[in-house]
């Protein structure tokens, strides 16, 4: 495995025929790092499974270059799902629509949906501009995670996660740290109106402008669809996380900047707001484990924006 810091134009070129030839690539996009391969390639994917250690009926993400790229993946888009795709494409929304042939069972765990997004993180959008070029219709990539961890948001965290399971043609591209820090917003859109699965930067205000609608409240019980992200223990890291009570000397603290650490508390992170909250909390995690912490209390911040997906993760990381 190699690790590609300065992404040139010929740095991207062979990390997209890293691809077209069936090897893994790690990206960064603007909300965590994934871990691509050939959407269309039953074999790249079942890598990404198997480096991940993650069920293979759940289904992944495609990644294409544009909104242009949506009809060669989806039927049937509905008219509220284009002025979405409009509004926040390239950006950290993935939609989920019914699928086309293109999109085979490797790659929805065999639903009749597939979930689409097109990244506006510079080199995840030359990368995917490169494989376009090159003959590829989309990127598979889920967060470059094991199964049920926290996402890694710098390629440091990527190495130390999946490092020593990839293969020799295997590439990191590093990008600099995330900006949003948690994983897309996913909108369910096949059916007449659009369904929140999981949480993200597009907020549901946002949606909810757009669109003037008021969106159903979030019941992630209620999902027909499969979303890992919603299983009971998700995004955790090894250390125990605590969402009330006090921490002890010793203990991990993450928490908006107005509250104060307790004396011998280890402050993880102390962001301004909820959107610096998101940007930092899961290096904040990844950094407990690496101090050997037992126990990290995190403050929850209000629903707010990206507050509620903020919300949701540290829900699952408790669990
Ligand atoms: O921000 C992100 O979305 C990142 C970056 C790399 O793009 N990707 C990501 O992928 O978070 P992953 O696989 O870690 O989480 C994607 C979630 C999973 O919970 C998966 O079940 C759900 O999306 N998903 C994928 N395809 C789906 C589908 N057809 N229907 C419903 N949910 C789907
Ligand atoms: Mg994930």
């Amino acid at each position: 495995m190699s690790i590609i810091s300065n992404c040139t134009a010929s740095a991207i070129k062979n990390a997209a025929s890293v691809l077209t030839s069936g090897d893994l690539v790690a990206f960064p996009t603007e909300t965590v790092y994934g871990l691509g391969a050939d959407a269309t390639s039953a074999n790249g994917v079942a890598r990404i499974y198997d480096v991940k250690g993650r069920p293979s009926d759940h289904p992944l993400i495609v990644h294409i270059s544009s909104h242009t790229q949506i009809d060669k993946w989806a039927r049937e888009v509905p008219e509220y799902a284009i002025t979405l795709a409009r509004t926040f494409w390239p950006g950290p929304m993935t939609l989920v629509l019914p699928r086309t042939k293109l999109a085979q069972d490797f790659i929805t765990g065999g639903q009749d949906n597939v979930a689409l997004r097109v990244p506006s993180h510079p080199i995840a959008q030359a990368l995917l501009i490169e494989f376009e070029k090159q003959g590829g219709l989309g990127i598979a990539a889920p967060s470059a995670n094991k199964f049920s961890k926290v996402s890694p948001t710098t390629a440091a965290a990527v190495e130390i996660e999946l490092g020593s399971f990839l293969k020799d043609n295997d590439q990191i591209l590093d990008g600099g740290p995330s900006t949003f820090g948690v994983e897309s917003t996913i909108i369910d859109c096949t059916q007449g109106f659009p369904k929140i699965l999981r949480p993200g930067s597009v907020s549901i205000e946002m949606i909810e402008n757009l669109l003037s609608i008021k969106l159903q409240p979030l019941n992630p019980t209620s999902n027909q669809i499969r979303v890992p992200g919603s299983l009971k223990s998700h995004y955790a890291p090894n250390a125990k996380v605590f969402l009330s009570g006090t921490p002890k000397v010793g203990d991990g603290l993450i928490a908006l900047s107005n509250i104060k650490t307790p004396e011998g508390v280890i402050r993880l992170a102390s962001p301004v707001n909820n959107d610096e909250y998101a940007h930092l909390l899961y290096n904040a995690l990844r950094q407990g484990d690496t101090l050997g912490l037992s126990n990290i209390y995190a403050v929850p911040p209000n629903s707010e924006g990206v507050g509620l997906a903020i919300n949701d993760r540290l829900k699952k990381a408790a669990k």
